[in-house]
């Protein structure tokens, strides 16, 4: 698949397959996130990568407490959450996180995987989350790091084959 073909095709996926994703495999996703741009060239992210399900079950049971969502998945059972981390003091950690974050995204899709971003660990109320975000700490975020936001990865339980339309006019043409 070309780069082109790679864009135009990823879908965000909202339903896996309980299959488990290579380590290799998932390790050339994480090196298409380290190799993304950040502001000065900081790279001043980390990437946790959560694949054990105990794990999983915990995060998305304390972010269930306070978003009300009951059986909730935070990866739509994807077997792999990816939580992109950057400093809480810098103006740049969004766009940084958000550059990694589209380098999963394309990297996962050329590899066969599905992602979706998962914003919830974000959410304001959910950050007031003590025990969460304790639970975060323990894991390995650093304290003078945040969330910018996460991605589930997994295999697709099904491939959309269909690209959401995108608006018209949003192309400002000065020439
Ligand atoms: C900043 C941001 C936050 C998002 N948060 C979520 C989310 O929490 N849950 C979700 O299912 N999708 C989330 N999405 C995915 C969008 O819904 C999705 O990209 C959009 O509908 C277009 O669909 P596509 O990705 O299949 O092209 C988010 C996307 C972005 C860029």
């Amino acid at each position: 698949m070309d780069a082109i073909e790679c864009i135009l095709t990823r879908r965000s996926c909202r339903k896996y397959l309980d299959k488990a994703v290579e380590e290799d495999v998932l390790n050339k996703v994480l090196e298409c996130a380290r190799y993304a741009p950040s502001g000065k060239n900081t790279q001043n992210w980390h990437f946790i990568v959560i694949s054990n399900k105990e794990v999983l079950d915990r995060i998305s049971l304390e972010i269930s407490k306070v978003d009300k969502r009951p059986n909730y998945s935070v990866t739509y059972g994807a077997p792999v959450l990816i939580i992109v981390t950057g400093k809480k003091d810098s103006s740049l950690s969004v766009y940084d996180g958000s550059c990694a974050l589209e380098n999963i995204f394309l990297g996962a899709h050329a590899l066969g995987l599905s992602t979706c971003w998962i914003h919830q660990l974000t959410y304001t109320e959910v950050v007031e989350n003590v025990s969460l975000y304790e639970y975060l700490y323990q894991l390995g975020l650093p304290r003078d790091e945040k969330v910018i936001g996460c991605s589930a990865l997994g295999y697709a339980f099904e491939e959309s084959k269909t690209t959401l339309p995108r608006k018209e006019n949003t192309v400002i043409y000065v020439k």
